[in-house]
């Protein structure tokens, strides 16, 4: 792409890939941070990838935030794309309604002209409940299909702004501080080091079921990311990385 080229781009996107051990990264021009449209330039990168990859009756698992509302924007129908499930990667994480997890995956279903589950699960579940509803029969079905998924797509989050934008106790953002949290993904939050050191409890997707036969993209932009991008990666290299310039810029320490 010689727009990509001319704007330097293509040697952001080698650079990181070397630093971050990441195979495959795509950076978009613009920071995020700033102008909403660079999102949907991220999403318009990944659905290219998602397409590139779909075969039909794929299952498509899906996280939530702006990010990704903004990627499921950016679907569009295709002709492998119509058997294709969408589920979403975990239950409730406190989000508004149109960034949750199950409303963005609908979203990405009625776009691609697809199919899709929801899984409907509470943001705050204690220990009992969390043990009876795995074992409803109807959630078994759903997190089987979760489980069994080929794809996954979710965005990465600085640690102190997703604990408030979840609107956490002020002992829990303090035990985050001290504990030196910087990223947040899929509901854990993770040090420098890349150290999941909290997972926030609700049913789907865990951690470790992200083996290395999943095929994960991963979707973060915006100067204020960088930190928890480059902690994140460190506790598993996605498959593609998805970024913008000011991201990357600032990963990389280049003005
Ligand atoms: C949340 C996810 O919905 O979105 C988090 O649960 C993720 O795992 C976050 O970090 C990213 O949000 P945004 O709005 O910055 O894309």
């Amino acid at each position: 792409d010689v727009m990509k080229e001319l704007l330097g781009l293509r040697h952001l996107e080698m650079s990181l890939s070397q630093q971050l051990g990441v195979k495959q990264v795509l950076v978009v021009a613009g920071d995020s941070d700033e102008d909403s449209w660079v999102k949907r330039e991220m999403g318009r990168a990944c659905i290219g990838e998602l397409k590139a990859r779909l075969r039909p009756k794929d299952v498509v698992a899906v996280m939530g935030g702006t990010t990704l509302a903004a990627v499921a924007e950016m679907m569009t129908p295709d002709t492998q794309t119509r058997e294709v499930v969408f589920v979403p990667a975990r239950g409730g994480l406190g989000e508004q309604v149109e960034n949750q997890a199950n409303t963005i995956s609908a979203e990405f279903a009625s776009r691609a002209k697809a199919q899709y589950r929801l899984l409907h699960v509470p943001d705050q579940l204690s220990e009992e409940a969390y043990t009876s509803l795995v074992l409803e029969p109807s959630v078994q079905d759903i997190l089987k299909l979760i489980k069994s998924a080929s794809t996954v797509i979710h965005g990465i989050g600085d640690a102190q702004m997703m604990a408030e934008r979840r609107d956490s106790s002020g002992s829990f953002i303090d035990k985050l501080k001290r504990e030196e949290a910087v990223a947040e993904a899929f509901g854990y939050y993770f040090n420098r080091a890349g150290q999941p050191i909290h997972k926030q409890r609700t049913i789907g997707l865990q951690l470790d079921d992200l083996g290395e036969h999943k095929y994960v993209i991963s979707v973060a932009g915006g100067r204020s990311k960088a930190e928890a991008i480059a902690a994140y990666m460190k506790y598993r290299p996605s498959d593609v990385l998805i970024t913008d310039e000011a991201a990357a810029r600032s990963l990389l320490r280049v003005p």
